[in-house]
């Protein structure tokens, strides 16, 4: 952005910034680069019209009105693509500590309670030749389902709307219905955007459904699983773990329950959050930036129908 003359300020001192504050200093600027926490609502774009692109440092747009901002002519932009391959890591990350129970196991050692050598204590499950079923799967399920198929030798099971013909031939992943997935699957990985149909997919009668054995993995947004369903879950041994990076609220609280479970490992959203991804990301949003600053398409667009 520098290169291009651009001038810009950055918010590091405050994290907490509240919506009618960042309406009052977006009134300065012509660009917003946003997060998913930043709520661009209604009120915030209407108050924010004059904004010639919002550039959100990110894949998921959740947080931000496409509609209201199309209508308003205001082009959003994202960062997909580049964080991928970091975010499957922390999905694999996460389907390997809870089966092996690392996090609880951690936190006992902390707290010296190493205890005894046990032959038949601390049991984990092993991952080889389960079967992964990935809902929504896109770049980032796709890239999970290569690493468990690598590693474990993991049969690929997905539930998506479409096919995705790259995963069926390289992976011999198999399309199911969303009943089949919750019914087949070792270790369920949620890879979907947020949007009204996925809201709390992941509630009691989905667990219900899933094997007494089974791992469910949330790297995508909180709010596809209900929280308090998946905790009676657990604790009913309805299913076996659960390993999240995303939570409902965030931050999640430190007396959730959750977080002393000993088959759940939980992060704090932390998916794409490499040196080398978050830079990638960055360049996304500042290469919008720029173009919306020269009046040019965005070459990372949300909302293509902003421009006609
Ligand atoms: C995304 O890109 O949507 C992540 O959740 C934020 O890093």
């Amino acid at each position: 952005m520098k290169d291009a003359g651009i001038q810009f300020d950055q918010w590091t001192e405050r994290r907490d910034l509240s919506q009618d504050e960042l309406i009052t200093i977006c009134k300065d600027y012509d660009a917003l680069i946003s997060v998913g926490q930043d709520h661009i609502d209604k009120k915030f774009l209407n108050a924010c019209k004059h904004l010639k692109t919002i550039a959100q440092m990110a894949v998921g747009y959740d947080n931000i009105d496409i509609a209201e901002a199309t209508k308003l002519k205001i082009p959003i932009g994202n960062t997909p693509g580049v964080l991928s391959s970091a975010t499957a890591d922390t999905a694999f990350l996460l389907m390997l500590a809870v089966s092996r129970k690392a996090f609880y196991l951690h936190k006992k050692i902390i707290k010296g309670e190493w205890g005894f050598y046990e032959p038949t204590g601390n049991l984990g499950i092993e991952l080889h030749g389960k079967t992964l079923g990935i809902y929504g799967l896109g770049k980032i399920g796709f890239e999970l389902a290569a690493r468990c198929r690598n590693a474990f030798n993991m049969d690929i099971i997905y539930c998506n709307r479409h096919s995705n013909p790259l995963a069926e031939a390289e992976l011999e992943a198999t399309k199911v219905s969303f009943e089949e997935l919750l019914a087949q699957t070792d270790v369920l990985s949620v890879h979907t955007a947020l949007t009204a149909e996925t809201k709390g997919k992941f509630n009691i009668h989905a667990f219900s459904k899933m094997k007494k054995t089974s791992i469910f993995i949330n790297t995508a947004r909180g709010a596809i699983h209900n929280e308090t369903d998946l905790i009676k879950v657990l604790n009913e041994g309805l299913i076996w773990g659960a390993g999240l990076d995303v939570t409902n609220p965030e931050p999640m609280l430190a007396d959730n329950p959750l977080l002393n479970m000993p088959n759940v490992a939980v992060l704090p959203h932390i998916g794409s959050a490499t040196e080398e991804t978050r830079s990638a990301m960055a360049r996304l949003a500042a290469e919008n930036i720029v173009a919306a600053s020269k009046g040019e398409r965005l070459p990372h667009l949300v909302n293509p129908e902003a421009y006609s």
